[in-house]
């Protein structure tokens, strides 16, 4: 990626939320966010009280807050509204017998009714586990089965692959006909839960919703009470489920105001899908609890929907990714030209690097900056970031937020003078840390070996002046489209295929997507190596797993590199790609 250390992007707005970013930094305390939420009277706290019901009770009834936008629906739903559909949603789980604590999977398409459902789940106390709608049975079983998820709302077509006579927890299939809105008539008592057999786990959604009231009693919470576990990748084992709590909301609204830079009439649209991480801090907490107006896309990316989108909704500010601003910068130059952006204020995005040739693009057709973010699934809400206020300097992510202290450490955890690549690390706690890894302590004690620091698993620098400069991933996890791949469960799935004796996967680059998934393959005796049994492995984790955690390239060896031990060694895969030096072999099989 060609970076040039020297090269600013000067402040253009005048007005911006967080002002002079060094001011802010030496003035602040997390207390004074506090002060900012209701519960800080009251002592009665849950977000999504916060995010819906307070705005809805203190003039901003009428609002719009959610501007549904999709080729086939086109709604919108004032705060209000929003207030009484989630509530409907919280009176149908507790119809179903569903508390504080169960953990209640979201399986479906963007549509308002995950929205819905998303707020009915936290306001009645529960845990959410949004899963992305591209997953197939292996990768839904495997979360809904580690997290014991009592119910699972889906839609007929996805609920296939919710092999429900195999997770004993699983008491309620709650279907979402999602080309139906709810106050539409109800499904119809044909597939009303009254007609189905005795013991059926099976719901409707829409006659449920139907005859739920729109006033409910809001569960109120501890700070350190659950909110949502999302599914994530390590390099190692399954995807782990990582643990959010209601408290993180001081951090998601904090920097929804100071990065996001949330004022009262922006229409705010974020592109990702509530089954990762941005999709819900970003996509629902942050803007719902500044009481900003939230633009939600269904249907999938192209360049003249997206910005068409912008155009029809006049969408201020704009939070995406790289490998999607990359896709449009492919588009080209024309394609922007035929749209009037002219409403956007201020971009951001995250996920993966951001290409400085990507931001100087930006910069010369959108006439904006793009303001790279940097976070994880684990910390909840951006660390890392640059900020309107602040110059930008095209291929860094920027400064920690005011609060937080971010550094570059060594194995040890001391810290490393600047321009030194090290572990980038941030000092514990902080608000909307994850507090624990669903059923796996040894795991989230990863993280936290070294005492004071939270070790993020990225490698970085930080230059003279305080901006951070991210170099790469330090242990397997493969970044392909901004979405986190474990290359373990991509290779548990291969070997499952009856032609697969070895898989090893990995990460290659690549200029559209940051990185592809690559498979290393040796086969089992009897098994030719052909074009055709490529695809058709392909395939088998397409359809096992997720198109997004299908391998791009397969490539087969008669034998791939272990350790003694039997591990396969992904780092001489790579060497092997890449055309590098293996490195220390000391440990390889023979
Ligand atoms: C990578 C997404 C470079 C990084 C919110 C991190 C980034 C992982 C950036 C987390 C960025 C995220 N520049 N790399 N601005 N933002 N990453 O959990 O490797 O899906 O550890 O969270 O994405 O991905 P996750």
């Amino acid at each position: 990626m060609e970076k040039n250390t020297a090269e600013i992007i000067g402040v253009e707005v005048q007005q911006s939320n967080l002002g002079s970013y060094e001011e802010a930094r030496l003035a602040f305390d997390w207390t004074d966010e506090e002060k900012r939420f209701s519960w800080h009277e009251t002592g009665q706290l849950n977000l999504a009280y916060e995010a819906i019901d307070r705005h809805a009770k203190s003039g901003l009834a009428d609002k719009i807050a959610l501007l549904y936008s999709d080729p086939e629906r086109e709604e919108s739903y004032t705060f209000e509204q929003m207030r009484q559909e989630s509530n409907r949603a919280a009176n149908m789980l507790r119809g179903l017998g569903i508390g504080k604590g169960d953990r209640v999977f979201i399986f479906m398409p963007r549509t308002p009714e995950l929205y819905f459902t998303l707020l009915g789940i936290v306001k009645i106390g529960a845990i959410a586990g949004p899963l992305f709608e591209a997953f197939m049975e292996t990768a839904v079983r495997d979360r809904l089965k580690d997290s014991g998820a009592v119910a699972i709302v889906t839609t007929p077509t996805l609920a296939e692959r919710v092999p429900a006579h195999e997770l004993p927890e699983l008491k309620h299939v709650i279907l979402v006909d999602a080309s139906k809105p709810v106050e539409k008539e109800a499904a119809g008592a044909e597939t009303d839960k009254g007609l189905l057999p005795e013991d059926s786990p099976f719901a409707d959604f829409h006659a449920l919703m139907h005859e739920a009231s729109t006033e409910a009693d809001i569960e109120w919470v501890e700070r350190e009470d659950g909110l949502i576990l999302h599914y994530t990748s390590g390099s190692t084992g399954k995807p782990k489920g990582v643990y959010h709590v209601h408290g993180a909301m001081v951090q998601q609204a904090y920097t929804g105001r100071i990065v996001l830079d949330l004022q009262p009439d922006d229409v705010y649209w974020c592109t990702a899908d509530p089954g990762w991480v941005t999709g819900t801090s970003y996509g629902i907490f942050a803007p719902w609890l500044n009481g900003v107006t939230n633009v939600i896309r269904g249907g999938r990316f192209s360049p003249q929907d997206w910005y068409e989108t912008i155009q029809r909704n006049k969408v201020t500010v704009w939070y995406s990714a790289p490998t999607a601003f990359r896709m449009l910068m492919g588009a080209g130059d024309e394609a922007v030209k035929q749209y009037d952006l002219s409403s956007l204020r201020h971009v951001l995005s995250v996920g993966e690097p951001l290409n400085p040739e990507v931001i100087r693009w930006g910069h010369r057709v959108y006439e904006r900056r793009i303001h790279d973010t940097w976070w994880m699934t684990e910390t909840g809400a951006q660390l890392i970031c640059n900020y309107p206020s602040m110059d930008l300097r095209p291929g860094s992510m920027g400064k920690p937020i005011p609060g937080v202290e971010a550094a570059i450490v060594d194995d040890q955890g001391n810290i490393l003078p600047p321009l030194r690549m090290g572990n980038l690390a941030i000092r514990t706690p902080w608000p909307s840390m994850m507090r624990k890894i669903w059923n796996n302590p040894a795991k989230y004690e990863e993280y936290v070996r070294i005492p004071g620091w939270y070790i993020s698993g990225d490698s970085a620098y930080m230059d003279e002046d305080g901006y951070f400069w991210f170099q790469g991933r330090i242990d397997d996890v493969i970044n392909t489209s901004g979405e986190r791949v474990g290359p373990f469960e991509v290779e548990s799935k291969l070997v499952e295929h009856p032609a697969v004796a070895e898989a090893g996967v990995i990460g290659k680059p690549d200029p559209v997507r940051g990185e592809v998934i690559k498979a290393f393959i040796s086969l089992r005796e009897g098994y030719e190596a052909t074009d055709e049994l490529k695809a058709e492995i392909t395939k088998f984790v397409k359809e096992g797993l997720s198109a997004h955690a299908a391998p791009r390239e397969i490539e087969f060896k008669d034998k791939l590199p272990k350790t003694r031990s039997g591990k396969i060694m992904r780092r001489v895969l790579k060497a092997w790609e890449l055309k590098l030096p293996a490195g220390d072999l000391s440990t390889i099989e023979d």
